[in-house]
């Protein structure tokens, strides 16, 4: 009898953590505007490097404080592997990659995105304080993985 009732109270406590984490859910994508890094594009992985803007990969200019960074993974560095912006500059990082799949997170930011071959991936992030921000893969990619590394300096 006792075992029973021990089960109803699990099987009720689980129930409200389900509940409540589908709420967190709903509520971080609606009330904050939290998405998964969008896929905005796509594009043929074995002409990354003739196909705009990738032809061109590096910072661009395109507001006051605004800015575009058009970054390419492959094994095993970002390209560019580092771009200098002002500080309190917004800067979208449009990114894709020619070989396997890559990871590219600015550590301390929310800008994480995958890197897969064939699709573009984008990510918004504005930098207020100025310091170096370092750029990494964390997803493995082969056997240098671990060295492939970037930085974004803000002056
Ligand atoms: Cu690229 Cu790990």
């Amino acid at each position: 009898m006792k075992v029973h009732t021990y089960e109803k109270g699990f099987l009720a406590v689980g129930g409200v953590l389900l509940v409540a984490c589908l709420f967190a859910l709903l509520y971080a994508s609606v009330a904050h505007g939290i998405r998964l890094p969008g896929r905005v594009a796509t594009i043929d992985p074995a002409r990354v490097y003739q196909t705009p803007p990738f032809d061109k990969p590096g910072l661009r200019q395109v507001g006051p404080r605004e800015y575009v960074a058009v970054m390419v993974g492959q094994a095993w560095a970002f390209n560019p592997a580092e771009i200098r912006v002002p500080r309190g500059s917004t800067v979208t990082f449009r990114a894709t990659s020619i070989d396997v799949l890559h990871g590219m997170n600015v550590e301390g930011t929310r800008v994480n995105l995958m890197l897969i071959p064939g699709q573009i991936g984008e990510s918004t992030q504005r930098f207020d304080e100025p310091g170096e921000f370092l750029i990494i893969c964390h997803e493995y990619c082969g056997i240098g993985h671990h060295t492939m590394a970037g930085k974004v300096i803000v002056e």
